[in-house]
């Protein structure tokens, strides 16, 4: 990545020439540009003009967008002969205006995929042929509307089990194990200049790393052109470990494949389930002893907030060599799915902004790391 050793003294100058009491507002994106990209998952109201405050928040704070839900199966493709590309279009076009590494998620995914995409007529599953002619169709649909301007996509999400085994989703018993493998071919052919990835989430947890540098490095000796793997990186204030973090990034780093942090988010909630999976079907039932901050952020819980993103943020900038981008799954804390997973109708705080829109503590210590690691 290129670096700009102008940059802080160019911050310093802007802000001085400012004068006292009137510092340049640091940004996310200046901070770290010098490291890798930042992005956040955009929702339609944040690039459709409805929310101007948000927007103006995400243009100056971030280089990089990814799509929330619009360009998930059942969102741009609900139909065996319809497609939805409005929402997309208009998401693509906000990236390339505001000059954006723009993230495709996601192509090949056991969930948010509607029921006909595996069934015939009569609701019977489709033979392998049928669902590859369906997979190589939509991927090149969709891939081939935005290439050239989609820079990487989520190829496969989420096909390794907890213990790193393949799971036993639709798309691996229908067409078999080599379903990865065809879907970045297909990728790869619909636009040959995306970088593409494989992204999941508890890749920080050994067994599940181990089943996916296998899988990664199986699908490379076959020559498939895997460029990342991403860490959807749904935290918690607990887990995982920095060390388990570091040794993460440094392991996919050997095998040669550039590590995104695709989901980024902290949980700072009481656990409903010592799970520490982000299977987005698990559901538990609200109770009051779950649901704690509903009048805001108790501010022991906002410096631990604070002090554990500036940690990771840390071991981020050790790797920056290995890090492409480090992307937010939303702007702030009022867009977050954590308010409604695994429990609904909670208030969580997962995120850099509050929900006004300021910087939290947790902001000011992302952006002191960058400062301090140079
Ligand atoms: C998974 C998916 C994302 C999103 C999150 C929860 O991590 O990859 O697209 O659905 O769950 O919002």
């Amino acid at each position: 990545m290129k670096k700009n050793l102008l940059s802080p003294f160019v911050f310093i100058l802007v802000g001085s020439l400012l004068g006292p009491g009137t510092q340049a507002q640091p940004t996310l994106k200046d901070a770290y540009q010098n490291d890798f990209l930042i992005g956040s998952a955009l929702k339609e109201s944040q690039f459709d003009g409805d929310d101007p405050k948000e927007t103006a928040l995400i243009k100056a704070q971030f280089n990089s967008i990814s799509p929330a839900n619009l360009l998930k199966w059942e969102a741009v493709h609900p139909g065996l002969d319809s497609y939805n590309f409005a929402p997309a279009d208009r998401y693509v076009e906000f990236g390339v205006e505001n000059h954006m590494f723009i993230v495709g998620h996601v192509l090949i995914w056991h969930n948010q995929t509607p029921r006909w995409v595996f069934q015939d007529g009569q609701g019977n599953p489709v033979d392998r042929n049928t669902l590859l002619a369906r997979m190589r169709a939509h991927i090149f649909a969709v891939v081939g509307r935005y290439k050239g301007k989609i820079g990487g996509w989520d190829v496969v999400n989420e096909a390794l089990d907890e213990g790193g085994r393949l799971r036993q989703s639709p798309w691996f018993k229908i067409i078999g194990e080599d379903y990865i493998a065809k879907a970045f071919e297909f990728a790869h052919e619909a636009d040959p200049n995306a970088q593409l990835y494989y992204n999941d989430y508890s890749l920080e947890n050994s067994s599940k790393r181990l089943g996916a540098i296998a899988l990664i490095q199986k699908l490379r000796s076959q020559g498939i052109p895997v460029a990342g793997v991403g860490l959807q990186g749904h935290y918690k204030l607990n887990w995982p470990s920095t060390m388990q973090l570091d040794q993460t990034i440094e392991a996919f780093a050997q095998i040669g494949v550039k590590v995104n942090l695709t989901e980024l988010d902290m949980d700072v909630l009481p656990p409903a389930t010592r799970s520490q999976a982000a299977d987005i079907t698990m559901n538990f039932a609200l109770q009051a002893k779950l649901n704690p901050y509903t009048n805001g952020l108790p501010d022991s819980i906002q410096q631990n907030l604070a002090k554990r993103y500036a940690d990771l943020f840390a071991v981020l900038v050790k790797h920056h060599k290995d890090v492409n981008r480090v992307t937010f799954w939303g702007v702030t804390d009022a867009d977050s799915w954590l308010n409604n997973w695994p429990v609904r109708g909670r208030t969580a705080y997962p995120l850099l902004f509050d929900r006004n829109c300021q910087p939290k503590p947790a902001f000011d210590a992302v952006i002191q790391t960058a400062r301090s690691g140079k």
